[in-house]
Protein backbone atom coordinates (compact mmCIF):
# COMPACT_ATOMS: atom_id res chain seq x y z
CA UNK A 1 0.00 0.00 0.00
CA UNK A 2 0.99 3.48 -0.60
CA UNK A 3 3.15 5.40 2.42
CA UNK A 4 2.67 8.57 3.15
CA UNK A 5 3.41 10.52 6.50
CA UNK A 6 1.44 10.69 9.28
CA UNK A 7 2.01 13.11 12.43
CA UNK A 8 0.20 12.27 15.88
CA UNK A 9 -0.07 15.10 18.23
CA UNK A 10 -0.10 14.95 21.50
CA UNK A 11 0.63 16.85 25.09
CA UNK A 12 4.23 18.05 26.16
CA UNK A 13 6.01 15.53 28.27
CA UNK A 14 4.12 12.70 26.44
CA UNK A 15 6.43 12.45 22.86
CA UNK A 16 8.37 9.68 23.75
CA UNK A 17 5.89 7.31 25.13
CA UNK A 18 4.01 7.94 22.17
CA UNK A 19 6.88 6.62 19.67
CA UNK A 20 7.38 3.96 21.52
CA UNK A 21 3.56 3.15 20.80
CA UNK A 22 3.76 4.02 17.29
CA UNK A 23 7.67 1.80 16.82
CA UNK A 24 5.27 -0.73 18.42
CA UNK A 25 2.77 -0.79 15.89
CA UNK A 26 5.17 -1.31 13.21
CA UNK A 27 5.72 2.23 12.01
CA UNK A 28 8.98 3.69 10.20
CA UNK A 29 11.16 6.66 10.02
CA UNK A 30 9.74 7.72 13.77
CA UNK A 31 10.69 10.74 14.90
CA UNK A 32 9.75 12.91 17.59
CA UNK A 33 8.70 16.58 17.78
CA UNK A 34 7.03 19.17 19.93
CA UNK A 35 4.30 17.99 21.17
CA UNK A 36 4.27 15.49 18.52
CA UNK A 37 5.47 12.41 16.33
CA UNK A 38 5.80 12.04 12.86
CA UNK A 39 5.93 8.52 11.20
CA UNK A 40 5.82 6.58 7.37
CA UNK A 41 2.59 4.53 7.08
CA UNK A 42 0.10 3.29 4.77
CA UNK A 43 -3.71 3.39 5.27
CA UNK A 44 -3.97 0.30 7.78
CA UNK A 45 -1.56 2.01 9.75
CA UNK A 46 -3.25 5.06 9.73
CA UNK A 47 -6.40 3.36 11.03
CA UNK A 48 -4.43 1.58 13.74
CA UNK A 49 -2.80 4.40 14.71
CA UNK A 50 -6.53 6.18 15.65
CA UNK A 51 -7.71 2.45 17.15
CA UNK A 52 -4.46 1.53 19.12
CA UNK A 53 -2.63 4.43 20.11
CA UNK A 54 -3.56 5.83 24.05
CA UNK A 55 -1.45 8.83 24.33
CA UNK A 56 -2.21 10.29 20.62
CA UNK A 57 -4.82 13.30 20.84
CA UNK A 58 -5.11 13.02 16.44
CA UNK A 59 -3.49 11.49 13.94
CA UNK A 60 -3.20 13.94 11.15
CA UNK A 61 -2.54 12.99 7.45
CA UNK A 62 -0.73 16.36 6.02
CA UNK A 63 -1.38 16.73 2.14
CA UNK A 64 -0.03 20.16 1.08
CA UNK A 65 3.23 22.45 2.88
CA UNK A 66 3.83 25.54 1.32
CA UNK A 67 5.19 28.69 1.91
CA UNK A 68 3.22 31.99 2.27
CA UNK A 69 5.13 35.26 1.20
CA UNK A 70 2.23 37.72 1.71
CA UNK A 71 -1.26 37.03 3.00
CA UNK A 72 -3.21 35.93 -0.24
CA UNK A 73 -0.92 33.55 -1.10
CA UNK A 74 -2.67 31.09 1.69
CA UNK A 75 -5.84 31.56 -0.39
CA UNK A 76 -4.26 31.14 -3.77
CA UNK A 77 -1.87 28.24 -2.42
CA UNK A 78 -4.58 26.37 -0.87
CA UNK A 79 -6.77 26.48 -3.96
CA UNK A 80 -4.40 24.75 -5.53
CA UNK A 81 -5.14 21.50 -3.89
CA UNK A 82 -7.26 18.95 -5.44
CA UNK A 83 -10.24 19.28 -2.57
CA UNK A 84 -12.56 17.14 -4.37
CA UNK A 85 -9.90 14.43 -3.99
CA UNK A 86 -10.65 14.80 0.22
CA UNK A 87 -13.63 16.32 0.72
CA UNK A 88 -16.81 15.21 -1.38
CA UNK A 89 -19.66 17.85 -2.16
CA UNK A 90 -22.18 16.19 0.03
CA UNK A 91 -19.91 16.28 3.19
CA UNK A 92 -19.67 19.18 5.61
CA UNK A 93 -16.30 20.14 7.01
CA UNK A 94 -14.66 22.69 9.30
CA UNK A 95 -11.42 23.93 9.95
CA UNK A 96 -8.68 23.92 12.77
CA UNK A 97 -6.06 26.24 12.86
CA UNK A 98 -2.80 26.42 14.97
CA UNK A 99 -0.97 29.99 13.76
CA UNK A 100 2.05 31.97 15.20
CA UNK A 101 2.21 34.05 12.37
CA UNK A 102 3.35 38.26 11.79
CA UNK A 103 1.09 37.66 8.81
CA UNK A 104 -1.95 36.59 10.34
CA UNK A 105 -2.85 38.23 13.75
CA UNK A 106 -5.81 36.69 13.66
CA UNK A 107 -6.07 32.43 13.61
CA UNK A 108 -9.83 33.13 12.01
CA UNK A 109 -8.59 34.64 9.49
CA UNK A 110 -6.39 32.17 8.47
CA UNK A 111 -9.23 29.73 9.45
CA UNK A 112 -11.20 32.12 6.98
CA UNK A 113 -9.12 32.31 3.88
CA UNK A 114 -8.57 28.60 3.73
CA UNK A 115 -12.75 27.71 4.14
CA UNK A 116 -12.97 30.53 1.10
CA UNK A 117 -10.54 29.20 -0.77
CA UNK A 118 -12.09 25.13 -0.95
CA UNK A 119 -15.42 26.65 -1.36
CA UNK A 120 -14.07 29.13 -4.34
CA UNK A 121 -12.79 25.85 -5.94
CA UNK A 122 -16.06 23.51 -5.70
CA UNK A 123 -17.95 26.09 -7.01
CA UNK A 124 -15.98 26.92 -9.90
CA UNK A 125 -15.82 23.52 -10.64
CA UNK A 126 -19.58 22.32 -10.00
CA UNK A 127 -21.44 25.37 -9.26
CA UNK A 128 -21.89 23.99 -5.81
CA UNK A 129 -20.19 24.02 -2.66
CA UNK A 130 -20.07 21.87 0.68
CA UNK A 131 -21.16 23.31 3.46
CA UNK A 132 -19.29 24.49 6.25
CA UNK A 133 -20.20 23.07 10.22
CA UNK A 134 -17.67 23.97 12.39
CA UNK A 135 -19.25 21.79 15.52
CA UNK A 136 -19.92 18.16 14.10
CA UNK A 137 -18.10 18.53 10.81
CA UNK A 138 -17.83 15.06 8.70
CA UNK A 139 -14.29 16.48 7.75
CA UNK A 140 -11.90 18.46 9.68
CA UNK A 141 -9.24 20.31 8.21
CA UNK A 142 -6.17 21.07 9.85
CA UNK A 143 -3.78 24.26 9.37
CA UNK A 144 -0.58 24.71 11.04
CA UNK A 145 0.63 28.14 10.03
CA UNK A 146 4.26 29.28 11.66
CA UNK A 147 5.71 32.07 10.53
CA UNK A 148 5.67 31.68 6.62
CA UNK A 149 5.71 27.79 6.94
CA UNK A 150 2.33 26.19 6.41
CA UNK A 151 0.86 22.75 6.57
CA UNK A 152 -2.14 21.77 5.65
CA UNK A 153 -3.49 18.14 6.91
CA UNK A 154 -6.22 16.09 6.85
CA UNK A 155 -7.57 14.85 10.58
CA UNK A 156 -8.20 11.44 10.96
CA UNK A 157 -9.62 11.33 14.09
CA UNK A 158 -12.17 13.81 13.88
CA UNK A 159 -13.03 14.46 17.59
CA UNK A 160 -10.24 14.33 19.61
CA UNK A 161 -8.90 10.53 20.63
CA UNK A 162 -9.17 11.64 24.36
CA UNK A 163 -12.74 10.98 23.71
CA UNK A 164 -12.52 7.50 23.91
CA UNK A 165 -16.34 6.94 23.95
CA UNK A 166 -16.86 5.48 27.86
CA UNK A 167 -17.39 8.34 29.72
CA UNK A 168 -20.92 8.98 30.87
CA UNK A 169 -19.99 11.33 33.90
CA UNK A 170 -17.19 13.35 35.37
CA UNK A 171 -16.48 15.18 38.28
CA UNK A 172 -15.04 18.23 39.29
CA UNK A 173 -11.45 18.08 37.41
CA UNK A 174 -11.18 14.71 35.19
CA UNK A 175 -8.38 13.82 34.29
CA UNK A 176 -7.78 13.81 30.43
CA UNK A 177 -7.56 10.06 28.96
CA UNK A 178 -4.86 10.79 27.47
CA UNK A 179 -2.80 12.01 29.75
CA UNK A 180 -3.85 9.65 32.58
CA UNK A 181 -2.63 6.82 29.72
CA UNK A 182 0.79 8.53 29.43
CA UNK A 183 1.08 9.02 33.34
CA UNK A 184 0.51 5.44 33.20
CA UNK A 185 3.08 4.35 30.40
CA UNK A 186 5.80 6.89 31.60
CA UNK A 187 5.63 4.24 34.94
CA UNK A 188 6.53 1.16 32.61
CA UNK A 189 3.77 -0.43 34.16
CA UNK A 190 1.39 -2.72 32.13
CA UNK A 191 -0.36 -4.79 34.39
CA UNK A 192 2.57 -6.72 36.30
CA UNK A 193 1.52 -5.77 39.59
CA UNK A 194 -1.21 -4.31 41.66
CA UNK A 195 -2.49 -0.84 40.72
CA UNK A 196 -4.48 1.46 43.27
CA UNK A 197 -5.75 5.13 43.01
CA UNK A 198 -6.81 6.16 46.35
CA UNK A 199 -8.52 9.78 45.15
CA UNK A 200 -9.97 8.31 41.94
CA UNK A 201 -12.36 10.77 41.68
CA UNK A 202 -14.28 10.03 38.19
CA UNK A 203 -12.34 6.67 37.50
CA UNK A 204 -10.19 7.98 34.42
CA UNK A 205 -6.73 6.40 35.58
CA UNK A 206 -8.29 3.06 36.86
CA UNK A 207 -10.11 2.67 33.58
CA UNK A 208 -6.58 3.24 31.34
CA UNK A 209 -4.91 1.22 33.51
CA UNK A 210 -7.52 -1.80 33.46
CA UNK A 211 -7.59 -1.13 29.21
CA UNK A 212 -4.01 -1.33 29.34
CA UNK A 213 -3.41 -4.58 31.68
CA UNK A 214 -6.09 -6.20 29.54
CA UNK A 215 -4.67 -4.67 25.94
CA UNK A 216 -8.00 -3.27 25.04
CA UNK A 217 -7.53 -0.90 22.33
CA UNK A 218 -9.16 2.89 23.26
CA UNK A 219 -10.42 3.00 20.15
CA UNK A 220 -13.15 0.29 20.43
CA UNK A 221 -15.46 2.33 22.51
CA UNK A 222 -15.57 4.77 19.94
CA UNK A 223 -18.37 5.35 17.48
CA UNK A 224 -16.72 7.33 14.69
CA UNK A 225 -13.33 8.74 13.15
CA UNK A 226 -12.70 10.82 10.80
CA UNK A 227 -11.41 8.84 8.05
CA UNK A 228 -14.86 6.81 8.07
CA UNK A 229 -16.29 10.53 6.03
CA UNK A 230 -13.66 10.40 3.56
CA UNK A 231 -14.24 9.05 -0.09
CA UNK A 232 -11.21 6.84 0.14
CA UNK A 233 -12.52 4.83 3.56
CA UNK A 234 -12.40 1.48 3.29
CA UNK A 235 -14.62 -0.28 5.37
CA UNK A 236 -13.25 -4.02 4.96
CA UNK A 237 -9.92 -2.89 6.60
CA UNK A 238 -10.94 -0.92 9.37
CA UNK A 239 -13.93 -3.53 10.62
CA UNK A 240 -10.70 -6.08 10.56
CA UNK A 241 -8.54 -3.65 12.96
CA UNK A 242 -11.87 -3.26 15.14
CA UNK A 243 -13.19 -6.74 15.23
CA UNK A 244 -9.08 -8.29 16.44
CA UNK A 245 -8.64 -10.38 19.30
CA UNK A 246 -6.91 -7.86 21.54
CA UNK A 247 -8.39 -8.91 25.14
CA UNK A 248 -6.17 -10.51 27.53
CA UNK A 249 -6.73 -12.33 31.04
CA UNK A 250 -4.55 -10.29 33.80
CA UNK A 251 -3.77 -11.54 37.34
CA UNK A 252 -3.40 -7.78 38.74
CA UNK A 253 -5.80 -5.99 40.90
CA UNK A 254 -7.11 -2.57 40.01
CA UNK A 255 -8.79 -0.77 42.65
CA UNK A 256 -9.89 2.73 43.36
CA UNK A 257 -11.08 4.70 46.42
CA UNK A 258 -12.12 8.48 46.81
CA UNK A 259 -13.41 10.50 50.14
CA UNK A 260 -16.30 11.40 47.65
CA UNK A 261 -19.57 9.19 47.54
CA UNK A 262 -20.43 11.08 43.97
CA UNK A 263 -17.44 10.91 42.79
CA UNK A 264 -17.32 7.00 43.38
CA UNK A 265 -20.89 6.79 41.85
CA UNK A 266 -19.16 8.81 38.63
CA UNK A 267 -16.29 6.47 38.61
CA UNK A 268 -19.02 3.11 38.64
CA UNK A 269 -20.71 4.48 36.05
CA UNK A 270 -17.88 5.12 33.78
CA UNK A 271 -16.40 1.62 34.74
CA UNK A 272 -19.61 -0.36 33.82
CA UNK A 273 -19.87 2.01 30.23
CA UNK A 274 -16.54 0.55 29.90
CA UNK A 275 -17.42 -2.82 30.58
CA UNK A 276 -15.04 -3.29 33.27
CA UNK A 277 -17.26 -3.04 36.57
CA UNK A 278 -15.62 -6.87 37.09
CA UNK A 279 -11.90 -6.09 36.52
CA UNK A 280 -12.08 -2.89 38.97
CA UNK A 281 -13.07 -2.86 42.53
CA UNK A 282 -14.14 0.33 44.43
CA UNK A 283 -14.39 2.15 47.69
CA UNK A 284 -15.72 5.14 49.14
CA UNK A 285 -12.63 5.87 52.12
CA UNK A 286 -10.27 8.48 53.03
CA UNK A 287 -6.70 8.44 51.68
CA UNK A 288 -5.45 8.15 55.31
CA UNK A 289 -7.23 4.80 55.94
CA UNK A 290 -6.10 3.18 52.66
CA UNK A 291 -4.19 -0.04 53.52
CA UNK A 292 -2.71 -2.34 51.28
CA UNK A 293 -4.34 -5.57 50.11
CA UNK A 294 -0.45 -6.71 48.68
CA UNK A 295 2.92 -6.48 49.58
CA UNK A 296 3.75 -4.73 46.29
CA UNK A 297 2.12 -2.41 43.63
CA UNK A 298 2.44 0.99 42.21
CA UNK A 299 -0.08 4.03 43.47
CA UNK A 300 -0.91 6.63 40.32
CA UNK A 301 -2.94 9.39 41.61
CA UNK A 302 -3.88 13.10 41.07
CA UNK A 303 -4.74 14.51 44.14
CA UNK A 304 -6.86 18.06 44.20
CA UNK A 305 -4.00 20.72 43.84
CA UNK A 306 -5.73 23.27 45.89
CA UNK A 307 -7.28 25.78 43.65
CA UNK A 308 -10.48 25.21 45.89
CA UNK A 309 -9.32 24.87 49.16
CA UNK A 310 -7.26 26.21 51.77
CA UNK A 311 -3.56 26.36 51.42
CA UNK A 312 -3.27 24.95 55.30
CA UNK A 313 -5.54 21.63 54.35
CA UNK A 314 -3.82 21.33 50.73
CA UNK A 315 -0.21 21.19 52.91
CA UNK A 316 -2.39 18.82 55.47
CA UNK A 317 -3.69 16.58 53.01
CA UNK A 318 -0.38 16.28 51.21
CA UNK A 319 1.11 15.55 54.44
CA UNK A 320 -0.96 12.83 55.51
CA UNK A 321 -0.56 11.13 51.90
CA UNK A 322 2.60 10.77 52.86
CA UNK A 323 2.25 9.39 56.45
CA UNK A 324 0.49 6.62 55.11
CA UNK A 325 2.69 5.54 52.35
CA UNK A 326 5.77 5.74 54.49
CA UNK A 327 3.93 4.06 57.14
CA UNK A 328 1.93 1.55 55.09
CA UNK A 329 2.99 1.31 51.70
CA UNK A 330 6.62 -0.09 51.51
CA UNK A 331 7.35 -2.45 49.08
CA UNK A 332 5.42 0.02 46.43
CA UNK A 333 5.89 2.60 43.88
CA UNK A 334 4.13 5.57 44.20
CA UNK A 335 3.32 8.00 41.64
CA UNK A 336 1.49 11.49 42.29
CA UNK A 337 0.94 14.12 39.41
CA UNK A 338 0.02 17.77 40.85
CA UNK A 339 0.72 21.64 40.32
CA UNK A 340 1.24 22.38 43.92
CA UNK A 341 4.69 22.21 44.67
CA UNK A 342 4.13 23.37 48.09
CA UNK A 343 1.59 20.27 48.63
CA UNK A 344 4.01 17.62 46.94
CA UNK A 345 7.31 19.11 49.44
CA UNK A 346 4.64 18.74 52.33
CA UNK A 347 4.81 14.45 51.42
CA UNK A 348 8.09 14.40 53.03
CA UNK A 349 9.49 11.89 50.87
CA UNK A 350 12.36 12.54 48.62
CA UNK A 351 11.59 11.85 44.88
CA UNK A 352 13.47 9.12 42.86
CA UNK A 353 12.01 10.62 39.49
CA UNK A 354 10.37 13.84 38.69
CA UNK A 355 8.40 14.49 35.06
CA UNK A 356 7.19 17.63 33.70
CA UNK A 357 3.65 17.48 32.80
CA UNK A 358 0.32 19.47 31.77
CA UNK A 359 -2.56 18.74 33.13
CA UNK A 360 -4.83 21.19 30.74
CA UNK A 361 -3.07 25.02 31.64
CA UNK A 362 -1.32 23.83 34.64
CA UNK A 363 2.25 23.11 34.84
CA UNK A 364 2.43 19.92 37.20
CA UNK A 365 5.62 17.89 38.28
CA UNK A 366 4.44 14.04 38.46
CA UNK A 367 6.72 12.25 40.92
CA UNK A 368 8.22 8.99 41.83
CA UNK A 369 8.13 7.75 45.09
CA UNK A 370 9.93 4.11 45.67
CA UNK A 371 8.75 3.22 48.88
CA UNK A 372 11.42 0.78 50.49
CA UNK A 373 10.94 -1.45 53.40
CA UNK A 374 13.73 -0.08 56.09
CA UNK A 375 16.00 2.99 55.43
CA UNK A 376 16.39 3.71 51.94
CA UNK A 377 20.35 3.54 52.33
CA UNK A 378 19.44 -0.28 53.46
CA UNK A 379 17.48 -0.51 49.89
CA UNK A 380 20.42 1.04 48.06
CA UNK A 381 22.48 -1.45 49.94
CA UNK A 382 20.67 -4.72 48.46
CA UNK A 383 19.93 -3.47 45.44
CA UNK A 384 23.55 -2.98 44.44
CA UNK A 385 24.07 -6.15 45.96
CA UNK A 386 21.08 -8.39 43.59
C1 LIG B 1 -8.36 15.99 40.99
S1 LIG B 1 -9.61 14.92 41.57
C2 LIG B 1 -9.20 13.38 40.80
C3 LIG B 1 -9.79 13.31 39.42
C4 LIG B 1 -9.60 11.96 38.76
N1 LIG B 1 -8.23 11.69 38.44
C5 LIG B 1 -10.48 11.88 37.52
O1 LIG B 1 -9.95 11.66 36.42
O2 LIG B 1 -11.68 12.09 37.61
C6 LIG B 1 -9.12 14.63 43.22
C7 LIG B 1 -10.01 13.67 43.97
O3 LIG B 1 -9.47 13.51 45.28
C8 LIG B 1 -10.56 13.25 46.16
N2 LIG B 1 -10.10 13.49 47.55
C9 LIG B 1 -9.87 14.69 48.15
N3 LIG B 1 -9.47 14.48 49.44
C10 LIG B 1 -9.45 13.14 49.63
C11 LIG B 1 -9.11 12.30 50.73
N4 LIG B 1 -8.72 12.80 51.89
N5 LIG B 1 -9.18 10.96 50.57
C12 LIG B 1 -9.58 10.43 49.39
N6 LIG B 1 -9.93 11.17 48.31
C13 LIG B 1 -9.85 12.50 48.42
C14 LIG B 1 -11.64 14.18 45.66
O4 LIG B 1 -12.92 13.73 46.07
C15 LIG B 1 -11.43 14.13 44.14
O5 LIG B 1 -12.31 13.19 43.55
Amino acid sequence: MNKFKIVAKTFAGLEEVLAGEIRALGAESVSVERRAVSFMGDQTLMYKANFHLRTALKILKPIAEFEVGKRDELYEQTKKIPWSKYLALGKSFAIDSTVQSEMFVNTMYASLKVKDAIVDQFREETGKRPSVNPENPDVRINVYLMGNHCILSLDSSGESLHKRGYRVGQGDAPLNEVLAAGMILLTGWHGEKDFLDPMCGSGTLLIEAALIAKGIPPGMYRKSFGFEQWPDFNETLFSEICNGDYEKETKCKISGSDISIKDIAIARANIKSASLSKVIELLVEDVIDLKPTSSSGIIITNPPYGERMKPQSIVELYASIGNTLKNRFAGFEAWIISSSLDGLKSIGLKPAKKIELYNGALACSYRCFELFRGTHKQAVIIKKAQ
